[in-house]
């Protein structure tokens, strides 16, 4: 590779070279538990976390490391850690940043399972949410106080489809010296680089469009490398002696990836939700393709919204790659290249005639996934956002009339005859 490759070559190669012993070119998929110490005083180098090695593929794997480092390179971070779903990715980064008792801030329009996860799971630790605006980032600010430890957003929120001013979040995450953490499942790198915006962890469910096929879980934590940990002595997990490893102190030791590393030594070996090989392969070459499928989603999904907003069954159509929509100025100026694969739009009838179209649609496979090759329809308010009340749920972009796309890699022409013959009899 050269000194400073680009997105599309850092797709296929970051992280990967051909196989030491075999040649391989291919990024083996390392199916083993264990891995062999050379000696004694190895096997206590590498638990002592002296020497960087493999142990046991709870805790790293060759298979998985070149995932990590290949998703770091294309978010421009120190240090990336995979883990087997982003759910669990998230259940890392707040085990590592939070304490009993602590809070941290979220944005109200988020995929419905964080919002559960925040709200309802994570009551159990004594970690407690607070709901912001994510369209007004003051609304982030008064919910700060003494006990707060981060600021959690989406790129591009999930289900509908609209873009946040991550620069103005994370100007209110700084003066309050928290760290911002995105959720860039929706957007991918690709589309959007938090941390060239201010985020200073990023997280993906790698179940989406990284590996976009649709046969995989995974997650991933992105160490952005610039917050400092030690100035505040709020994450004592990074800045105090960590008696699991005789008094080290992770910061100190591992500097600008150390929250990486925590997320590893304390989280993933402790919670235990690694990736398995196979799926960190399958994900690993999903991702090769990720810039050519995500530009053809981008396409399609804008050829579809603009199909739709003429339909005259179609009550709304919310896609902010549309020049009317309100969110168009904001995802020109985080997203140029498209406004994503995934939005919502309204059917006239409301939630019947929601219903009613997804039950006609033969294309468009009616299940709870987005980021698959293959077109998806969901319809929220009844699946994914269930648990929430109607008024989450319309916070959250997923009332009682919205249907939900994720738009495929299909030909345009092929999905809009789909969606005419549903709207048809719908
Ligand atoms: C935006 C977003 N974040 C996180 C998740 C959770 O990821 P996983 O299903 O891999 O646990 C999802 C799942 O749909 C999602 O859409």
């Amino acid at each position: 590779m050269t000194n400073n490759p680009g997105f599309n070559t850092l797709a296929v190669h970051a992280g990967a070279q051909p196989d030491p012993t075999t040649g391989a070119r291919a990024t083996p998929i390392y199916q083993t538990t264990a891995f062999v110490f050379n000696d004694a005083d190895h096997a206590a180098a590498l638990f002592g976390l002296q020497q960087f090695g493999n142990i046991y593929t709870r805790i790293m794997n060759p298979t998985q490391a070149v995932l990590e480092e290949r998703v770091a390179a294309l978010e421009g971070g120190t240090a990336a850690l995979a883990v087997s779903s982003g759910h669990a990715a998230q259940l890392i980064v707040f085990h590592t940043l939070m304490q009993s008792g602590d809070n941290f801030v979220a944005a109200k329009r988020l995929y419905g399972g964080s919002i559960n996860q925040f709200g309802n799971a994570f009551k159990s630790f004594d970690w407690q949410v607070r709901w912001a605006d994510p369209a007004d980032p003051a609304s982030f600010e008064a919910q700060i106080d003494a006990r707060t430890k981060a600021i959690f957003i989406e790129s591009l929120a999930n289900p509908g489809g609209t873009f946040v001013d991550i620069a103005a979040i994370s100007a209110v995450a700084k003066k309050h010296g928290l760290p911002l953490i995105v959720d860039n499942t929706m957007a991918s790198p690709y589309l959007i680089r938090p941390l060239e915006h201010g985020a200073d962890i990023v997280v993906h469910s790698l179940t989406k469009f990284m590996g976009g096929h649709g046969n995989s879980m995974g997650g991933v934590i992105v160490d952005g490398g610039t917050f400092d940990w030690s100035k505040s002595g709020k994450y004592p997990m990074l800045s105090a002696p960590r008696p699991e490893y005789a008094g080290m102190v992770l910061h100190a030791t591992f500097g600008n990836f150390a929250f990486a590393i925590a997320c590893r030594v304390l989280g993933l070996r402790d919670f235990g939700p690694a990736i398995s090989p196979f799926n960190a392969f399958l994900i690993l070459t999903g991702i090769e393709t990720l810039p050519l499928r995500m530009q053809r989603h981008c396409d399609n999904a804008l050829a579809v919204a603009k199909w739709l907003k003429n339909h005259d069954k179609v009550a709304w159509v919310s896609y902010g790659g549309l020049e009317s929509d309100p969110n168009h100025a904001l995802q020109q100026r985080y997203s140029p290249k498209g406004a994503g694969a995934v939005f919502t739009f309204g059917v006239k009838g409301g939630y019947e005639s929601g219903k009613a179209l997804v039950q006609n649609l033969k294309l468009f496979s009616h299940l709870a996934n987005i980021g698959d090759t293959r077109s998806l329809v969901i319809h929220p308010a009844s699946t994914t956002h269930r648990q929430l009340t109607e008024e989450q749920q319309i916070a959250a972009g997923a009332g009682p009339d919205v249907v939900r796309l994720s738009i495929g890699i299909e030909d345009a022409a092929d999905i809009i005859a789909d969606l005419e013959q549903a709207l048809a009899s719908a």
